[in-house]
């Protein structure tokens, strides 16, 4: 089936595990219950990254947030552009989450990767609690909200592509052991970690940063910062996985499963743009909808190359403060900025 290997009752069978005997998928040589020795360092590396950056959204103050939606000073398209947000990643959180429990975890037979997809599942739960968080405190209504997947056509048509392939491999008939079966796993991680994660939420940040740069929402505008810090791991994960499976099973990237990638990003990014022009109407402030194309065409091009496929768009970056919010300030820690605003504020007492 693919999945990892159960301990045998004999004990010659369960000599010491060697690392060169640890493989990606379909490791028959050893069980996943030992971290060591460890075969893939990067896999843990994200893990530790991941805690390092350890949030809570419930710590992140909405109270300016909650003035402003309800002062009537935001545009209506500003408000469609919150509700979209929210409509967007409130599901999609879950749905990563659930591929990652019900689906690839089983097939990833490493333990310092299913280490990492741990923490990843716990993560996809803070950011589905955040948007929770979000709707209460603005006192949106909730079936508006988290029924978006199923009422918004293009939500609908981008959540589909992805439930598509976790049924894929949910079906009782699925195994890595045959190269379809392998290949199929292969999708279901491009289109998460690199067409989701990687490309489809970039687009809704930026419109988010876009506000809170021109001090709109800022709460919902640091909780998508540090969403965003925790995605940009999640894809740097995704793209070591990729990149594993596809050195280890070099006979799963023939030129159909390319070009199948290829055509998955054009119809993908085809569909993100239609996505964005339709939310951003004649635009916000700080993004016009023509600047949508260019990003997502630019933030595409580096998604492939990151697996090395080569570049098909060849669009210049309109939103370069974008990496500056994602990247430079991973180094800002939740919780000391959290202590420092507690003293301040002098509203907690310790005994
Ligand atoms: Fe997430
Ligand atoms: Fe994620």
């Amino acid at each position: 089936m693919g999945r990892s290997k159960t301990l045998s009752s004999n004990s010659k069978e369960r000599a010491r595990i060697k690392v060169e005997d640890k493989r990606l998928i379909n490791c028959a040589a050893v069980d996943v219950n030992q971290l060591m020795p460890i075969k893939y360092p990067w896999a843990l590396e994200h893990y530790f990254c991941g805690c390092a950056n350890h949030w809570s959204p419930r710590e992140i103050s909405m109270a300016k947030d909650i003035e402003l939606w309800n002062s009537g000073e935001l545009t209506a398209q500003e408000r469609v552009v919150i509700k979209r947000y929210l409509g967007f990643f409130s599901t999609a959180e879950s749905l990563i989450g659930n591929n990652i429990a019900m689906a690839i975890f089983q097939y990833l037979t490493n333990a310092e990767v299913r280490q990492y997809l741990l923490r990843q599942m716990f993560e996809e739960a803070l950011h589905t609690e955040s948007f929770l968080y979000i709707v209460e405190s603005l006192g949106l209504e909730p079936g508006e909200i988290f029924n978006m997947y199923r009422e918004n056509d293009l939500i609908a048509e981008k959540d589909a592509l992805q439930i598509e392939l976790t049924e894929a491999l949910i079906n009782k008939d699925f195994t890595t052991e045959t190269l379809e079966g392998q290949q199929i796993l292969l999708k279901n991680l491009i289109r998460y970690y690199l067409i989701t994660e990687g490309l489809f939420f970039y687009v809704e940040f930026a419109m988010i940063f876009a506000l809170r740069n021109n001090n709109k929402m800022p709460g919902i505008g640091e909780i998508t910062e540090y969403i965003a810090r925790d995605e940009s791991i999640h894809l740097n994960f995704g793209i070591d996985v990729i990149n594993t499976l596809i050195a280890e099973n070099p006979e799963v990237w023939t030129e159909e499963m390319q070009k199948w990638v290829l055509d998955a990003m054009d119809e993908s990014q085809d569909l993100e743009i239609r996505f964005a022009l339709d939310t951003l109407g004649d635009g916000i402030v700080g993004m016009r909808p023509d600047m949508c194309d260019d990003y997502v065409k630019f933030i595409a091009d580096r998604r492939l190359e990151r697996i090395g496929l080569p570049a098909q768009y060849y669009r210049q970056n309109p939103f370069p403060w974008m990496s500056e919010v994602i990247d430079i300030r991973k180094e800002k820690n939740f919780f000391e900025t959290r202590v420092t605003e507690y003293q301040s504020a002098s509203r907690l007492t310790w005994s």
